[in-house]
């Protein structure tokens, strides 16, 4: 871990002498247990999508993006060298998922860039397969209402998850909650068009993550557009 984070620590301050401050910066920890595998559509570029436990990384975000970034877990290569994994897999055999959307159930750090703004929200609306905190590191909200606030996900939603939305691995454990919409296909869970409103399954999956967006168009909270931060931290299995 030591030697990741400090080569990592390096290169802002290498940036900082150089002036170069005008880029969105986003940095990625990962304190899981595992070894998390990330993607994202549109995909924002040279990410290294092998990203080991315990470590640290700085990006430069493209001045101009909007999608989302998930991470997939449990990843292996078989014996015909196919690449899956358990969790937020792009079906293509491959480590790199191209601008492919995962399969579900996914948490989803959704973004939308336009330099100098920013702005982000964790999605729970393809259900949830990791925990994952946004951090903003200074700024300010563009509606001038205060510093731009963290959102996150820091609970399992296995103990709210109905049992036909659990999503297990070939072992029989748990290893996610997929959304209503996703599964059920009902579309009293789905927003169709004619209003999205919160059902009794995103309201329970509000009591873990209130910080997160349950189902399509909830906007509480807001997605919240912050100016000026110095980056935005990204953690996944944030401590509590
Ligand atoms: C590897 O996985 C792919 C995709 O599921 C499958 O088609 C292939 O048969 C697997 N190979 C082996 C050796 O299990």
């Amino acid at each position: 871990m030591a030697k990741n984070v400090l080569l990592n620590l390096f290169l802002p301050m290498l940036l900082l002498c150089a002036g170069v401050l005008s880029d969105v910066t986003f940095t990625f920890e990962n304190m899981c247990s595992d070894t998390l595998w990330r993607a994202s559509n549109p995909s924002i570029g040279d990410l290294e999508p092998d990203f080991p436990r315990d470590t640290y990384e700085i990006f430069n975000m493209d001045d101009h993006y909007s999608g989302s970034i998930w991470v997939r877990t449990k990843c292996s290569t078989n014996a015909s060298n196919y690449f899956s994994c358990e969790t937020g897999d792009c079906g293509n055999g491959i480590m790199e998922c191209a601008g492919i959307n995962p399969s579900y159930p996914v948490t989803l750090l959704n973004f939308q860039v336009n330099n100098p703004v920013v702005s982000y929200g964790v999605s729970l609306v393809h259900g949830q397969n990791v925990l994952v905190r946004i951090q903003p590191n200074g700024g300010t909200l563009v509606d001038g209402s205060g510093p731009c606030p963290m959102v996150d996900c820091n609970k399992e939603l296995s103990s709210v998850c109905p049992p036909n939305l659990i999503k297990e691995n070939k072992d029989g454990q748990y290893v996610g909650c997929n959304s209503a919409c996703d599964v059920l296909k009902d579309p009293k869970y789905c927003c169709n068009g004619h209003g999205c409103q919160p059902d009794e399954i995103s309201l329970k999956y509000k009591g873990p993550c209130p910080l997160a967006h349950t189902y399509p168009g909830d906007d509480k909270p807001p997605f919240y557009q912050c100016k000026g931060a110095d980056s935005y931290a990204i953690t996944f299995c944030p401590p509590l």
